[in-house]
């Protein structure tokens, strides 16, 4: 029986387990693709003083899950891309996998309730590479999960682009699963509705008004100004009801009818485009948070909106092969300040709660001297070396420090790399034209960070370091 036949069932007759199936509120994305991530302890402490109760990781990763035991909050844990052929080619290997990274924090009380079996593989410029691996790894790992005495406690599910299905008319009724990749959603969509498990959708508005500048902006608001779509007599003026819909309908054309969906990740990210700035996301993020409030659903569908922020924090080490933007998603920035204010209908106040307790190095930058020259030969390189390996993605037109002169560029470039790397003294030494400062060179919308502490890692990581000094030890005491 589907969950969420369940779940109607249960209305009737038992709604005390419905409640407690699902929390209410929305739940967030943890990303741990940062230089200097914020130490996980400090982050549970975060999603709790903020009354998110739901959190979705994108691997099994040890400090995180490690932090949520005993937190309360219900987990979906991960399992990504790359490790899909291994799970999908060999059944020791997904029960290990759970074991290991399921059944194990299981023991040491993390709620987990959800396996992602992937993340969004069927993506188009992922060129079908994991189009053959993601239903056997689906399968062995559910198998797993069953072993494990976890089958009903622990559902499986594919978090998939919106750009799985389409629809042939242009409004939702036309929905039906991409026509290239139709016979692998319809295998992997009944397997899962099969087992009572979600299908999971990311859906971003955002990146449709980044790839077709003639998007309606007004259309990935919730304010209603968009000019309506009429479909059939149900008009929509929101991306977000109509791409929800367009799913709904994909589901009930190939007879999942009653199929739960959640919304794996949804969001806005405030910089590195000129539709990325707070302004927007706040608009965006709050206009969500109104949106399914008082559960009215979709048009296709009423009930609560089962949905994951994107994303809880900012990573600075995300690839921008997407675009500049994809390292600014965080509701919080990268130590745990909000970027803007937000009711998640969660908190008495009705704003975010701030990360406690961070630490920060000291008040200083790296920026360019005063006494350089512009034309010094050198500055270039310096400065596409920087950038390199530190984040630059703030800067640009219609970014926060896009209205920087040519000599703030160069100063937020060095200081940007002199942060990533702890504020090492070599790290400001680029040829004749480096120094640090102590008086903040921010501006306006422009933030020149100072970075937080480096954070090393959990335990695990600190054992490795112990075992490795006692191995060092020995080789020391042998050679002696
Ligand atoms: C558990 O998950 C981590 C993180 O994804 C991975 O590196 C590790 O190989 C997994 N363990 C097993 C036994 O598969
Ligand atoms: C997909 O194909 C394109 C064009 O052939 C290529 O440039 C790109 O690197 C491929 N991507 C992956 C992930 O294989
Ligand atoms: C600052 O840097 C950005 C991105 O590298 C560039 O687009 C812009 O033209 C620069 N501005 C000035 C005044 O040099
Ligand atoms: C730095 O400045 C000194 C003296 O002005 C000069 O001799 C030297 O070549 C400069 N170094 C670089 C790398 O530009």
């Amino acid at each position: 029986m589907g969950f969420f036949r369940f779940c109607l069932m249960s209305l009737v007759l038992i709604p005390f387990l419905c409640w407690i199936e699902s929390v209410n509120g929305i739940g967030a994305n943890w990303g741990t693709q940062s230089s200097h991530p914020l130490p996980p302890g400090t982050v549970v402490k975060m999603l709790k003083d903020n009354g998110i109760q739901k959190v979705k990781l994108f691997d099994a990763d040890y400090g995180a899950l490690k932090a949520l035991g005993k937190s309360g909050i219900q987990v979906m844990v991960g399992i990504p891309n790359d490790m899909l052929a291994t799970m999908a080619s060999s059944m020791k290997a997904a029960e290990k996998w759970v074991s290991k990274n399921v059944s194990d924090h299981i023991n040491n009380n993390v709620d987990i309730r959800y396996v992602a079996v992937g993340n969004e593989p069927f993506l188009a410029t992922y060129n079908g590479t994991f189009l053959r691996t993601t239903f056997p790894a689906l399968q062995n790992i559910q198998a797993a999960l069953i072993k494990a005495g976890l089958g009903s406690k622990v559902k499986v599910t594919v978090p998939q682009n919106a750009d799985v299905y389409e629809s042939s008319s242009g409004v939702p009724s036309g929905g039906d699963f991409r026509a290239d990749i139709h016979d692998f959603m319809i295998q992997i969509t009944k397997f899962l509705n099969d087992n009572g498990s979600p299908f999971t959708v990311n859906i971003y508005p955002f990146i449709s008004l980044y790839i077709e500048s003639s998007f309606p902006v007004e259309y990935a608001f919730f304010d209603g100004n968009a000019t309506p779509v009429n479909d059939g007599g149900t008009t929509y003026t929101n991306m977000f009801d109509a791409n929800y819909d367009t799913l709904v309908w994909a589901l009930q054309k190939n007879g999942f009818t009653n199929m739960g969906i959640i919304i794996g990740e949804i969001g806005w990210p405030s910089d590195g485009d000129r539709n990325a700035n707070n302004k927007y996301a706040q608009r965006f993020m709050q206009g969500f948070m109104t949106h399914i409030s008082g559960n009215r659903g979709t048009p296709m569908r009423t009930g609560p909106i089962d949905a994951y922020m994107f994303s809880l924090i900012d990573e600075d080490d995300k690839s921008i092969q997407p675009g500049n933007f994809e390292r600014h998603w965080g509701v919080f920035y990268y130590d745990g300040q909000p970027k803007y204010s937000l009711n998640l209908g969660t908190t008495n106040s009705g704003a975010l709660i701030p990360a406690t307790g961070v630490k920060y190095l000291q008040k200083k930058w790296c920026v360019m001297k005063d006494s350089a020259k512009l034309d010094d030969p050198s500055i270039a390189q310096s400065v596409s070396y920087a950038c390199a390996l530190g984040d630059c993605t703030s800067l640009g037109y219609g970014t926060s420090c896009g209205d920087l002169d040519a000599k703030g560029n160069i100063s937020y470039a060095f200081n940007s790399y002199y942060q990533k790397n702890d504020q090492a003294d070599e790290a400001c030494k680029f040829p004749n034209v480096s120094t640090v400062t102590k008086e903040d060179p921010s501006t306006g919308t422009c933030r020149f960070v100072v970075m937080i502490e480096p954070y090393f890692g959990g335990a695990d990581r600190l054992m490795g370091r112990f075992v490795g000094g006692v191995v060092l030890f020995l080789v020391w005491v042998l050679l002696v």
